[in-house]
């Protein structure tokens, strides 16, 4: 028996249990991976805290990262030993989107990784970056590969373009390393002065206080010579986009990503037209958007920005530390 965080049936802060939950031996096609590390993000926040709560009882966690222990038959991508982190979408191999919302996604349609053990389909894990830790490499799965896709897949990013980043959380802090390992000038926004000071030593080459600067996609925008960035990666939604496209180019591309003001609202809808912005809404990635990232941050040896690991048993400490905003970069669970 292995030790597994249980969020209750409807979700709630008071309704994760601890529990144990057996891994039976990988059958064809299967791997058993012993899970070391777990990263929160908001969309795992909405299924513990209730938000979103579960309709039956659930392992929570999208991201986890482990060992595989066992290989069941015609598995021929791992092998026992091998250093492995989750996908988001299981299923979703290659190619155009195939997976609509999150009935199959670990740690919400179907059990995730707050658990030291998991018996499943191969395809649930990819190989994780070489000189990763556990933690390091499950901050990958939602974060790492949405601002990786946002940029990369969508964005066809260039050297010398403009990337525009929103907030100091997990998926803006990828995007501007992403950003910066492929040569780009970014510009990062965020509330707090002691955070644009970390955003300036990570390599962001120019900061805006989005608290104290509620035009900050003209500031954006002058920080460009008038032009306008290249790239945003919207995280806030009804709250920011009309600064977000302010901030965009003629033609700039707007990565959809996030909810953090809101789930509806108003759309600017002649700023966008008159500008002609691609708007393209991103839902995570695939496995192989996935393995092309980790060969990335391979040949970079690029590292991810934890901020604080805690423990399984402290599953809801961790998501209250989340719920303060006090974190720059992820939050982890360390087991
Ligand atoms: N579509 C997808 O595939 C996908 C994948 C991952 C995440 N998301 C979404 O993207 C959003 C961010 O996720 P995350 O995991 O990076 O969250 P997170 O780590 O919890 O980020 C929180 C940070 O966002 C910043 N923020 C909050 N309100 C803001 C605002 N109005 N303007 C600018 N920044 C603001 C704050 O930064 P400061 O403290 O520096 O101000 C805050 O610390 C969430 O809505 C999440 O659901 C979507």
């Amino acid at each position: 028996m292995a030790k597994a965080m249980i969020v209750q049936t409807g979700g709630g802060f008071d309704k994760v249990v601890a529990g144990e939950r057996e891994a039976a031996a990988p059958q064809a096609g299967e791997i058993t991976v012993r899970l070391h590390a777990c990263s929160l993000n908001y969309h795992d926040y909405a299924v513990v805290s209730g938000m979103w709560g579960p309709s039956a009882p659930r392992i929570p966690m999208a991201d986890g990262a482990g060992v595989v222990t066992a290989v069941g038959p015609e598995v021929s991508e791992f092998a026992v030993g091998d250093a492995v982190v989750s996908a988001f979408f299981p299923s979703w191999e290659d190619g155009e989107p195939e997976v609509e919302g999150f009935a199959t996604v670990p740690g919400d349609g179907v059990d995730g990784y707050a658990r030291e053990l998991v018996t499943t389909t191969a395809s649930a894990f990819t190989r994780a970056p070489k000189n990763y830790s556990h933690a390091e490499a499950a901050t990958l799965t939602t974060a790492g590969l949405t601002a990786w896709r946002a940029l990369h897949e969508h964005g066809r990013l260039k050297a010398g373009e403009t990337v525009l980043v929103q907030g100091t959380g997990g998926v803006s802090i990828f995007a501007l390393q992403f950003a910066k390992m492929a040569g780009a000038t970014v510009i990062a926004t965020s509330s707090s002065a002691e955070k644009l000071a970390k955003l300036k030593s990570l390599g962001a080459d120019h900061v805006i206080n989005y608290r104290e600067n509620a035009d900050w996609g003209a500031i954006a925008r002058d920080f460009t010579g008038g032009r306008g960035v290249d790239h945003v990666i919207e995280i806030g939604g009804p709250g920011t986009l009309e600064q977000s496209l302010a901030a965009a180019r003629i033609g700039g591309h707007v990565s959809l990503i996030g909810i953090l003001t809101g789930l509806t609202g108003e759309f600017p809808v002649v700023t966008a037209l008159i500008k002609q912005i691609q708007l393209k809404a991103v839902l995570v990635g695939s496995r192989r958007q996935q393995r092309d990232m980790i060969r990335a941050i391979d040949a970079n040896d690029m590292k991810p920005v934890i901020d604080r690991n805690f423990r399984l048993e402290e599953i809801v400490a961790a998501f209250k530390y989340q719920e303060s905003n006090r974190h720059f970069g992820k939050i982890c669970l360390e087991f």
